[in-house]
C-alpha cells in the first residue's frame, strides 16, 4: 500500500514544484522588467526566454537532474508563428544542450524547410528537458514535472501554431491516450494556441513510407500559416 502512494505523492509534489519554478520565472522577469523600464522594451521575449532559461536550467524536480549531462531549454526565433515539440532530448541532444541536433534533427530541418522556412524562423522545444537513461520514453511523473516549462514557453513565444512530433509529445501535450494515427493531421486547441500533431522525424527514419502523411500535414500547416511552399507558384 505504502509503495503504492509513493510514486502518486512524489509525483503530486513535482506539479506542486514545477508550477512553482515556473511561476518564480514570472516573478523574476516582473521584477527585472521594472529595473530596467523602458531599456528592455526591444529584445522583450529575448530577454523573457533566456532569463527563464537561466531561472530553470538547475531544476532538479524529477530524477533525469542526476543523470543528463545538459538541462536541453530549446531553442529558435522568439518571434516563431510555428513551434515544433518532441519528446525529449536524446544522446546528441544531451552533449550540445541542443533539440533535434542528431539525425532525426537533421530530418526535422529538412521538414521545417520543406515548407519554406528555416530552423532559425521556427521555435523548437520538448516535453521533457532532460534525456531519460536509454532514451526509454518518458514517465508520467517526469512529464508532470516538466510540462509547467513548456507551457510557459509557449506563452513566451506565442507561436500561431504547435507541432506537436509524435506520441508521446502529442499525448503528453494534449492529455490524451488516443494513437498518434488518429491525431496527426487535425487541429486542436491547446490554451487558445492551434496544436497540430504529426510523426515524429524518429519514426519516419524506420518508416520513410509514412513522410507521405508527415507532407499533408505539413501543407496543411503552410496552408494555416499563409506560407509560400518552395518551388510552388502562389494560387493568386
Ligand atoms: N527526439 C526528440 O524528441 N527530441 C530531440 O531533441 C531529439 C530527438
Amino acid at each position: 500500500m505504502k509503495e503504492g502512494i509513493g510514486p502518486m505523492i512524489r509525483s503530486v509534489k513535482a506539479v506542486v514544484e514545477a508550477e512553482k519554478m515556473a511561476n518564480s520565472g514570472e516573478i523574476f522577469l516582473r521584477e527585472g522588467a521594472k529595473r530596467s523600464s523602458g531599456v528592455q522594451a526591444k529584445g522583450k521575449k529575448v530577454d523573457q526566454l533566456s532569463a527563464y532559461r537561466s531561472q530553470i536550467m538547475g531544476c532538479g524536480l524529477c530524477r533525469l537532474a542526476g543523470t543528463r549531462t545538459n538541462f536541453v531549454f530549446g531553442e529558435g526565433s522568439s518571434k516563431a508563428a510555428i513551434m515544433f515539440v518532441g519528446e525529449a532530448p536524446g544522446a546528441d541532444e544531451d552533449r550540445e544542450g541542443r533539440p533535434f541536433v542528431g539525425r532525426a534533427g537533421q530530418l526535422l530541418t529538412k521538414i521545417i524547410e520543406s515548407i519554406g522556412l528555416t530552423r532559425e524562423e521556427v521555435y523548437i522545444a520538448n516535453i521533457l528537458k532532460c534525456r531519460p537513461p536509454e532514451n526509454r520514453p518518458p514517465m508520467p511523473d517526469e512529464i508532470a514535472a516538466c510540462r509547467g516549462y513548456l507551457e510557459k514557453q509557449i506563452e513566451m513565444v506565442k507561436p500561431r501554431i504547435v507541432c506537436a512530433l509524435g506520441k508521446s509529445s502529442t499525448q503528453a501535450l494534449l492529455n490524451v491516450e488516443t494513437p498518434i494515427s488518429q491525431l496527426r493531421g487535425k487541429s486542436f486547441d491547446f490554451n487558445g494556441v492551434k496544436v497540430i500533431p504529426t510523426f515524429h522525424p524518429a519514426y519516419l527514419l524506420r518508416n520513410p513510407e509514412a513522410k507521405k502523411e508527415v507532407w499533408e500535414d505539413m501543407r496543411k500547416i503552410a496552408k494555416e500559416l499563409v506560407l509560400k511552399l518552395p518551388g510552388k507558384k502562389s494560387d493568386g
